[in-house]
């Protein structure tokens, strides 16, 4: 069976398994340390998905309650053999479902140029605001778009949908 699970980080396991993914595809490659995430941690409620594939884990998306009605995707991530499936796309939407459960009506994230096609392919739009420029990055062609969606909020979160989909 091919079934894709789209889940809270809930378990130990998750937690450690997505932190090694996101640092193997997002940091390892341009040569930052193994415990950079926690340089990029913001304030704010944490969220955790993790996308499994028959059990292995194949995608993780870190987001964080950044304002009352408002949530931003921090860090987004899909192993290099599974992309292209639509397993980044299931990870958002997952999100933006969870974003409308709690309220939220905006889902905002510093999207790098390689990755801002994928983020409009969504439906996400360039935000206000000054980007951030990171030397580290810059040396690997790595710029950074703000960008946003603007999305319905569930009202008073009662009817919380599933991250099952
Ligand atoms: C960006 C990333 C998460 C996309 O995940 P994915 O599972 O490959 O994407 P999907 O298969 O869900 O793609 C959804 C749509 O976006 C398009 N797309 C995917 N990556 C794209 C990219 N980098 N640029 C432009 N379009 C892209 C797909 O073609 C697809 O379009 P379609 O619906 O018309 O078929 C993945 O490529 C990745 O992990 N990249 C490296 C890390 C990264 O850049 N993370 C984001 C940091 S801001």
């Amino acid at each position: 069976m091919n079934t894709l699970l789209i889940q809270v980080a809930s378990n130990p396991a998750d937690v450690s398994g997505m932190d090694e993914l996101l640092w193997r595809v997002l940091w390892q490659p341009i040569g930052l340390p193994r415990q950079v995430r926690r340089r990029f941690l913001v304030a704010g409620e944490q969220i955790e998905l993790v996308a499994k594939q028959d059990d292995r884990l194949v995608g993780g998306l870190v987001a964080a309650k950044t304002a009352d009605a408002e949530i931003e995707l921090r860090h987004l991530a899909v192993s290099a053999s599974e992309r292209g499936r639509g397993i980044g796309r299931r990870l958002v939407e997952a999100l933006i479902r969870e974003a409308a459960s709690r309220g939220c009506n905006r889902v905002h994230t510093i999207a790098r140029n390689s990755s801002a096609g994928f983020f409009r392919k969504l439906g996400f739009r360039p935000a206000a605001g000054v980007a951030p420029e990171h030397p580290a990055f810059a040396r690997h062609g790595i710029t950074f778009e703000l960008m946003e969606m603007m999305i319905e909020s569930a009202g008073t979160g009662q009817a919380r949908p599933g991250l099952r989909d």
